[in-house]
Formats: C-alpha cells, structure tokens, sequence
C-alpha cells in the first residue's frame, strides 16, 4: 500500500445542501450538519469510537489499524451492538484498487443441532434461539480484529487496544438515546441473569460508565494474544459461565473458531462498481440482484420516493428476498448459484409478473428457477485513510444486547446469532425472515445474516463506503442510500437522513419510517394493492457512509437516527 505523506489540514463543520438538487429532495424532513474532510474519515455510532478511530489515523496507522481500534472501542462505549461477544464482517478497498472482504461471523457450537430450538411437536421456540445460553454463537470478533492487523496492520495490537482500555477504565457518557434503551432493558438482563448485571440499573443522560471487567478482558488480549480469547483463561472463564447456564458452546468450539477472508461480491450498476459482503451474508448478493434489476429503468424520471419509485423498488425487493430465503446459507455448507442469481437475463424475467398497475402478491412469487448450480442489534462503521484505503464493517450480537446473557467477569454481552438460522423451514426468525435448507442449523455452521457493509467505486476510483444495522431492513437501507447519492444527486448526509421504506417478500408489506411520506402517497400505494406499515416511531437502520467528493474531499454521513458521529481531517 502507498503511503503519502500529510499534513493535517481542515475539518470543516457545514450545513447541508451544498451539491443537492433541491427538486429531487423535496420530501426531507430532517436536515443534520454534514461533515468534510481532506484526506481522512470515521464514521461510527458514537462519538468516542470514530475519534479513538481517527486518533490512530493521526498516529500514522492506516484505515485497518483504525477499523481495529474503533471496533474495541465500539465494544465498549456502545455495548448495545458493539462487542466482544458477537461478530461481523468487513469489505475492504486499498488504495492500489484490491479489494477484499472478512468474515467473522459466529458460528454454531459444535453441540448444536438443526431441530436444537423445536419443542415436542416439532414447534420452534423463540424464546430459547433469542435469549440466554442457548442462543449464544462462537463469537468471532476478537479473530477478526487479529486477522485484519495481521494482514494490513501497521501498529501493535497493544497500540490498537490501548485507548479502549483507557476508555473502559475512564468511563464513557451515557447519551439520552442510550439511556432509554438501557432503561427499557433493564427488566431484560435482570430476568436472564442470576444476578444483577453492570448495566441493570438505571441510567440518565450524562452518567458515566466504567466498565473494570471489560478493561481487565482487554488487557489481558493485549497482553497474551488471540489464544486468550480461544482458548485461554478468559476463554475458560466464557465457557464456565455459559456451561454454568446450560449452554452448549465448549472450548474446542473456541480453539476451532477461525476468522476467513472471502472474496467480496462485485457487480456493476450503471456508472458504479459495487463491493459488497459474500455469503454467508445475504447482503452482497440481494443488493446485487436489486439493483441490477433497477438497471433497466430511469430511475430520475420516476422520481424519489415517488409511487412507481416505491412500487419498483418493493417488486425488486419482494423477488430478491424470496430467493434469499431459498437459496442462500453458509458457503462452506451450501452450493449457492450466486453467478446465476446476479445474471441480468435471470433478473429480467423475474420482473415479467410486474406492472405498475397493481402490487404483486408474495403468495404468487416463489425463488426462481435456476438452470444449475456453480461450484434489532448491529452497528456499522465506515473509515478512510489518508493513504486511500477504505473499510466498511459491520458488526453485531443480533438483538439489542445480544441474548440480554452478561459475563460480569469478562464484562461483556454474548450474541444471539442462532437466531438467524432458520430454526424450522417457513417459520420466521425475528426479524421476520423466512428461511430453508440453506440456512438450517448444522454444528460449526455460520448463520445467513443480512449485513452489508458496502464499497462503491466510480470510475475506477473509491467513491463510497456504506452500511448500516437494522437486521432485514438492512440491505433495502444500503440500497436506498446508494440510489440517493447516485440517481439524486444528494449529498452524503442527505442520502443517509432521507426517509426510507422496506419490503422483504414476506411478510408481505411495505414499512415506511414514521417521517416523510404523505398520507395521500401511502393512499396511492393502498389502492394499487400494497399493504402499507408506518409504525410510531419507526426507523429504518442507522446508515453511516462515506463519500468522496468531486473536489477529492470526504463526506460523512451519520445518521441522526442514533447518536452517529463523523470526524476527520
Ligand atoms: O446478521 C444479521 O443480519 C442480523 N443479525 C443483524 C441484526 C441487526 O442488524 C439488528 N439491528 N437492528
């Protein structure tokens, strides 16, 4: 990778609509500042990690030693999605063009079993793949902070991890958002935990958390390495307070655990090359399938989120998730057609049923056929570096606070990811996903999972890293706010506080955000046969991007939805 050198130049704080068409982004109701910077950007979920993440920039690291950072630091100031204990994936882009993609995404214990969730008649329950021991996945993200500094690293470990330390010993400020959430869990972790936890209690806006447990857990990484995580003494300890409440997960299950580097899913759309997450996350490919679907019509001439807008996009949706549904699970279990699913010819004739006179029904749409086979919580972040690297990751424990389980020892939440398989075909997990035979629970198997981190090129050059949480709303957010930079001419912060809406096949209906559609519009959709959902407060994802400019400057967006924060120089 080359490296130039820099001087640390401007960061300017602006407010928005400096490269907008005003005509095409009429419907915003929400407008937040938007950040630019020269050379070097983070975006993340809270204010601290982006800035533990820039600060290592600072420090002459590059955009992995910072994704490193920013991620323990998440695990820290954000345990809602940031964590220890779940994990994630990552889409990368160096500034010589290479592009590449990691995964470490939990995996099922060895001791699980694809009918592990079913009671006595053969029903699923919920309950046990979402909260507790049993909903626990081999967590990954520990691995992958270790791949990632091994192959791009420039700075120790040690370096990495030492402002997340500081950070767990110093404490962290409670945000209004945050302690709302915390509060609304509180019953939660008192009910899963045999005993009262450090986040069940009550918080306010502007508390301070210090969290001992984690700082020591982090340490000791620091210190010992990946072996003290899999395998070593606090993975003894994970084990014995799993096994302590019935859990399955054993230390083989650690030892085996290995972060993987795949090949990313890459597909042009118009003007655009787009580099998004491989199975086993659905993300890469159902944005693929969309958008190359959404090739065929002008996009512009429809209008943003218009009638025909929407109703295109739903139908494009609905076919795409029905196919996620049927063929998509672990790579390393599962053949997946993924050339024949992208294929323009495919994607054509599965719109043959469409007409913007009427919604079509999910009932009436099956996955595809395919001639032959080839061989609510997360968080996403997105860097640059001033050498031109970029990263998008994100990362999870599925739920808020993964299975609510807590390892006052070790100080941090474990993942719920079990959930995400498909714990019996035609049942929907929680977030209403319907799945198969690809994504049935097997021993050492990695759960189908919708995230999406994404990387954009134009004309050769980086143009935009993005992603977001939202578990199946997800990939439908990626795809909105790409389309809103690239067919809308918004800016970045635009694109990522534009109000947004979501159809995933089944079940089967259209939600929009709370904000920014007209009841007559919502009307329209009705009378042409669209079941349409607007909850209170509804929000669709918490998208964080980046985006470079004309000029060669950054732009971040961070999304207003959750306490987001953009920084740069
Ligand atoms: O991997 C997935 O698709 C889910 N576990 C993501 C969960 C999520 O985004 C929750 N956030 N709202």
């Amino acid at each position: 990778m080359l490296k130039f050198s820099w001087s640390c130049v401007i960061f300017i704080t602006l407010s928005i609509g400096q490269s907008c068409s005003k005509k095409d982004t009429a419907q915003h109701t929400h407008s937040s500042k938007t950040t630019i910077a020269d050379s070097a950007m983070v975006v993340s979920a809270r204010k601290e990690a982006s800035e533990i993440g820039l600060q290592i920039l600072k420090d002459g690291g590059n955009a992995f030693d910072a994704m490193v950072a920013t991620e323990m630091a998440l695990a820290v100031c954000y345990p809602f999605a940031g964590n220890l204990g779940g994990g994630g994936f990552m889409v990368y882009r160096t500034n010589d063009g290479a592009t590449g993609a990691l995964d470490y995404r939990e995996k099922a214990p060895l001791e699980a079993s694809k009918t592990m969730y079913l009671d006595k008649n053969g029903e699923p329950n919920p309950k046990l793949s979402r909260e507790g021991s049993l909903a626990v996945g081999v967590p990954g993200t520990v691995a992958g902070m270790f791949q990632v500094n091994e192959k791009f690293g420039t700075l120790s470990m040690a370096k990495l991890l030492k402002p997340s330390i500081d950070l767990a010993k110093r404490g962290f400020m409670i945000t209004a958002k945050q302690a709302n959430m915390l509060n609304r869990f509180q019953e939660n972790f008192l009910e899963i935990n045999k005993d009262s936890i450090l986040f069940s209690r009550q918080f306010a806006k502007g508390d301070t958390l210090k969290n001992y447990a984690l700082a020591n857990t982090l340490e000791r990484i620091s210190e010992n390495g990946l072996s003290e995580f899999y395998g070593g003494h606090s993975g003894q300890i994970l084990i014995e307070f799993l096994s302590d409440y019935g859990g399955i997960m054993s230390l083989k299950d650690l030892e085996e655990y290995h972060a993987v580097w795949r090949q990313p899913i890459e597909f042009d759309y118009k003007n655009l090359k787009v580099i998004s997450m491989p199975p086993p996350s659905s993300g890469g490919i159902v944005l693929g399938q969309i958008l190359k679907t959404l090739e065929a019509y002008d996009l512009k001439q429809l209008g943003h989120n218009s009638i025909k807008y929407i109703q295109l996009l739903t139908e494009a949706e609905r076919r795409a998730y029905a196919d996620r549904s049927f063929y998509l699970g672990d790579p390393d279990f599962v053949d997946i057609p993924v050339d024949s699913l992208l294929d323009s010819e495919y994607l054509k004739q599965r719109m043959i049923s469409f007409s913007f006179e009427e919604a079509t029904n999910s009932k009436d749409i099956e996955h595809g056929e395919i001639t032959g086979y080839e061989n609510d919580e997360t968080t996403h972040y997105s860097i640059v570096d001033q050498y031109g690297n970029a990263i998008a990751a994100t990362t999870t424990l599925n739920g808020a606070y993964g299975s609510k389980l807590y390892s006052s020892e070790l100080g941090f939440f474990l993942n719920n990811e079990m959930d995400d398989f498909s714990t019996k075909p035609g049942v929907p997990n929680m977030f209403g996903l319907i799945g198969a035979e690809a994504n049935a629970i097997a021993p050492g198997k990695r759960m189908l999972s919708s995230m999406t981190p994404t990387i954009v090129e134009k004309d050769g050059d980086f143009w935009m890293s993005v992603g977001t949480p939202g578990g199946s709303t997800i990939i439908t957010s990626v795809l909105q706010t790409i389309l809103n930079v690239s067919e809308f001419n918004m800016s970045m912060q635009e694109a990522v506080d534009a109000p947004r809406f979501h159809h995933q096949w089944k079940p089967d209906e259209i939600t929009f955000e709370t904000i920014g559609f007209k009841s007559k519009l919502l009307d329209s959709l009705s009378k042409r046969g669209y079941k349409v959902i607007q909850q209170d407060s509804k929000i669709l994802g918490k998208v964080d991007g980046i985006l470079r400019l004309p000029n060669q400057k950054l732009e971040g967006g961070a999304d207003h939805r959750g306490d987001d924060t953009a920084v740069g120089f």
